[in-house]
Order: structure tokens, then sequence, then C-alpha cells
């Protein structure tokens, strides 16, 4: 019998190669490769791959017969809920709330008489029912076993099961492999077994993966290309809003995001994120516009504030949050430029609400009328959006998906756009009055009561 290869594995990154060598060649870290156990060969032709040759016609087309959880953000995300065979990672700083959301899940199915099976490496059984309990689940319908060694785990999967949860990949350890759990080598080996197995019996499989803040294991980076769909869970700690974003998708769009609140009793599904981001918004105040803004394919209404005031500082204090402090400069920067609002000697915040993030440019146009209102201290027109990105120029420039953002804005009850005027043809939303502006000026003139700007 031939001899099985030995591997060395990059503790860091996972690089793998025949040849142990002082430095890893992929991420230049000295010493950092291990040996990997020998194993039997031809692991990577793995049961669940047939290795036929054919035309396409000659395939049978696959069983497509979903699952639904039940939990209709989670399902939405999934692309429609969980596709057999399909591995999921579940990824997310710890705390997050991956675990909650699996056994949520788990409840979910069990009430459509499907049994996930949750596979604990991280709490114990006791330690799970806890929390189910906690959250009023069931608890004669929810599976657990509290084990962390892979051959295990695959005796398991062999049962009737609907689905198999994995909490999470880094516990888990093949004994035949003499590095430690939750090294790259271990991560690997566990996720391609368990998700080769998962793919051999139809079984939809979750992985779950800690990730920290300075992403310090790479362990779920090293598994995206193992598995069908990553699912990124995020959310901070003082706040409760999570968002579920889909990085990869083979059953699905990636332009997908659920978004859910954790509260006392778990998870709950917010299924109109804009009402919560503008449930607290005061009324006829000066430096608070609405702008709709894009995460994926949904449009999400947030309330942008700001507030400018007079400086006794002789360096005028600059703050942001949930908005990048240099793009605030540079707004800043030109409607000091461009219209000659004195801003040198204020102090300027600015805000949004809800703990939001915006990463586009299409709010520039928001962040300058909350500026541009604040300053002259009147309150923007009510009923009234603001969407589009300044120029350095002063200029409106155009936005893409203008027709979502402005749909949803009318759902929520807004009857005004202030847009950019761009050769673009204008989407005509019933209820919904456009104003179309060039320049940063003729918005400070036309819709936030400045005489001349
Ligand atoms: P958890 O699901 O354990 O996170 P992860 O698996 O990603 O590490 O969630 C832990 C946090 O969620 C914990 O700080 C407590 C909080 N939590 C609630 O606020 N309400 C609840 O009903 C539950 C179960 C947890
Ligand atoms: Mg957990």
């Amino acid at each position: 019998m031939a001899k099985a290869k030995t591997y060395y594995a990059c503790r860091h990154c996972g690089y793998r190669t025949t040849k142990w060598l002082g430095r890893c060649p992929s991420c230049q870290e000295w010493e950092s490769l291990e040996e990997e156990a020998a194993k039997a060969p031809a692991k990577n032709s793995s049961a669940g791959h047939d290795t036929l040759c054919r035309p396409l016609s000659q395939v049978a087309a696959e069983d497509l017969g979903r699952m639904l959880t039940g939990l209709e953000e989670l399902d939405r995300v999934l692309g429609g809920g969980l596709a057999p065979g399909a591995v999921t990672l579940l990824s997310g700083e710890p705390g997050v709330g991956k675990s909650t959301l699996l056994l949520q899940a788990a409840a979910g199915l069990a009430a459509r008489n499907r049994r996930l099976l949750y596979v604990t490496g991280e709490e114990s059984a006791a330690q799970v029912r806890l929390r189910a309990e906690r959250l009023g689940l069931d608890l004669s319908r929810l599976w657990v076993a509290a084990e962390t060694r892979v051959e295990a785990v695959c005796e398991m999967m062999a049962g009737e099961w609907d689905a198999v949860a994995i909490d999470s990949i880094q516990t888990m350890s093949a004994g035949d492999l003499a590095s430690p759990a939750g090294s790259p080598g271990q991560i690997r080996e566990a996720a391609s077994r368990l998700g080769a197995l998962a793919k051999s019996r139809s079984l939809p499989l979750w992985l779950v993966g800690h990730i920290t803040k300075d992403g310090a294991i790479a362990g779920p980076k090293l598994l995206e290309h193992l598995v069908d769909t990553v699912l990124y869970f995020e959310g901070d700690r003082e706040r409760s809003l999570r968002l579920l974003r889909a990085f990869k998708n083979r059953f699905g769009s990636v332009n997908e995001i659920g978004v859910f609140e954790m509260g006392e009793g778990g998870l709950g599904e917010v299924g109109n994120p804009s009402a919560l981001f503008l449930s607290e918004r005061p009324e006829g105040a000066s430096g608070s516009v609405v702008t709709p803004i894009m995460e994926g394919r949904r449009p999400l209404l947030v309330e942008v504030q700001a507030l400018v005031s007079e400086s006794p500082l002789a360096m005028p204090r600059r703050q942001s949050l949930g908005v990048d402090a240099a793009r605030v400069g540079l707004l800043a920067a030109v409607l000091e430029k461009k219209v000659r609002l004195k801003l040198f000697d204020r102090d300027i915040f600015v805000n949004v609400a809800g703990g939001a993030r915006i990463s586009e440019p299409a709010a520039d146009m928001a962040i300058v009328a909350a500026l541009g209102s604040s300053w002259i201290d009147r309150p923007a027109p009510a009923n009234t959006i603001f969407i589009g990105e300044v120029g350095l120029a002063g200029e409106i420039r155009s936005v893409t998906q203008l027709e979502p953002r402005l749909n949803e804005a009318r759902k929520m009850g807004f009857t005004r756009a202030v847009i950019p005027d761009s050769s673009a043809k204008k989407p005509n939303v019933q209820g919904m009055e456009l104003f179309p502006v060039k320049s940063v000026a003729q918005l400070l003139r036309g819709h936030l009561g400045f005489s001349r700007a």
C-alpha cells in the first residue's frame, strides 16, 4: 500500500504543503507550519461528489425542496429556507446571538415536524436546555448532543435528522490529527468531513464559526470556500439590533439582509426596520432629516441628525457616529467653500439615529441638509426625504436604485423627495412629489430656507 503523504499546515493562514518550510509562503509567518497527522489518501473524493463525466442533460434535476425554519428573516436570507445538503457557515462575534438564532430555527423546524440535531461543543447540554427554557421553546422536540469529536458527530449524523447544526466548528476535532481543536488544520478537516457527509445524505448542515473583532482567528475565513453559504451575524453589545447578511450564497442572492432585535425572549424578527429607525424621530426639530439607504437589495429609512453650534474652542469639535467622519469633514468643506456657510468656528456633530450605519455616498445630501438645517436652526420640510451624492464642486450627483428608495419612503408615509436632477428618467412613484436639485446651493435655497446660498 502506498504510504500516505504527510502534510504541513500553517497555523495562521491555513496554507498547506507537503514540504516543511521555515516560513509560510502565503502569510510570511516564521515557523508556523505544523505537521498534520497522516490519513488515508483520496480524502477529497468525498462520498457526496460523484466523479462521472456526462452531459448536463443527464444530470438528474436535484430535489430543490427547501425547508423553512419559520423565521422569515432567516429564510429569506437563505434564499427561501434551507436547501438539502447545503452547508451554511454562520459566523459572527461571540455573544452576537448565533446559538440563540440556531436554537430558535431548530424550534421553528420542530414546529414543522422537522428534527434538527444541535451539536454543542461550547456549552453543556444543560446550558442549552436552560437557554431553550428561557426562550420558551418546546424542550421535548429539540435534540441536543454535547460532543466535540468529529468521528462521533459523523456517526450521529447517520440518524434520522432533517438538519444538523454544529456549534461551533472551532470546538470540533478529528482524532487522527495531532493539532488542537481550533487550529486551521482541525477546522478545515472537521468542516470538510462533516460537509461531505451532509452532502452525501442531502442533509442541511450549519456550522457556527466565531470571529473576533480584530479577525485574530482565521477560522471562518478559512472555511468560506468550503461551504455553500456564508452568513454574517452582526450587531454590537450595546444595541439590540442584529443584521444577518449573506456574504456568499450558492442557493440564493447575497443581497438580502435579515433584521432581528435581541430581547428578553430571544431574537425577534423586525419586519419593518424603517419604522424601528424612525420610531423616536422628533417632529419639527432642526438638524434632523431622513434618507433611504440600501442594505443589500433592501431599502431602509434612517434619520440623520446634525448639531452645528458655535464653538468656544480654538479647534472646534467634529464628531460623527454611524457615518464616516472624513465624509462629514468633506461635506462641511464643500458647504464652506461652495455656499460660504460659516462652519470653521462651529462644533459639528453628526449622528445616525438608532445605531444604523451609513456607508453610501447616496446619503451625502441628507448629511448636508441636516447640517444646513441645524446651522440655520429651522426644521427641514415635513414628510420629506433627501437622496443624492454630493460632489466636490457642490454638484448633486445621481444615485443607484432610486425607485426602491422612493417606494420605501412612500410606504413609510413620506410624500416629498428631494433628488438629484440628473438626465436619467425620474421614477414615477404614486403619491410622491419629486424635487430635483442640481447643486448644494439650490438645495439650501429651495428646501431649507436659506435666503441666499
Ligand atoms: P448567544 O446566542 O449565546 O451568542 P453567540 O452564540 O453568538 O456567542 O447570545 C448571547 C447573548 O445574547 C448574551 O449576551 C445574552 C443575549 N440574550 C438575550 O439578550 N436574550 C435572550 O433571550 C438570549 C437567549 C440571549
Ligand atoms: Mg454560542
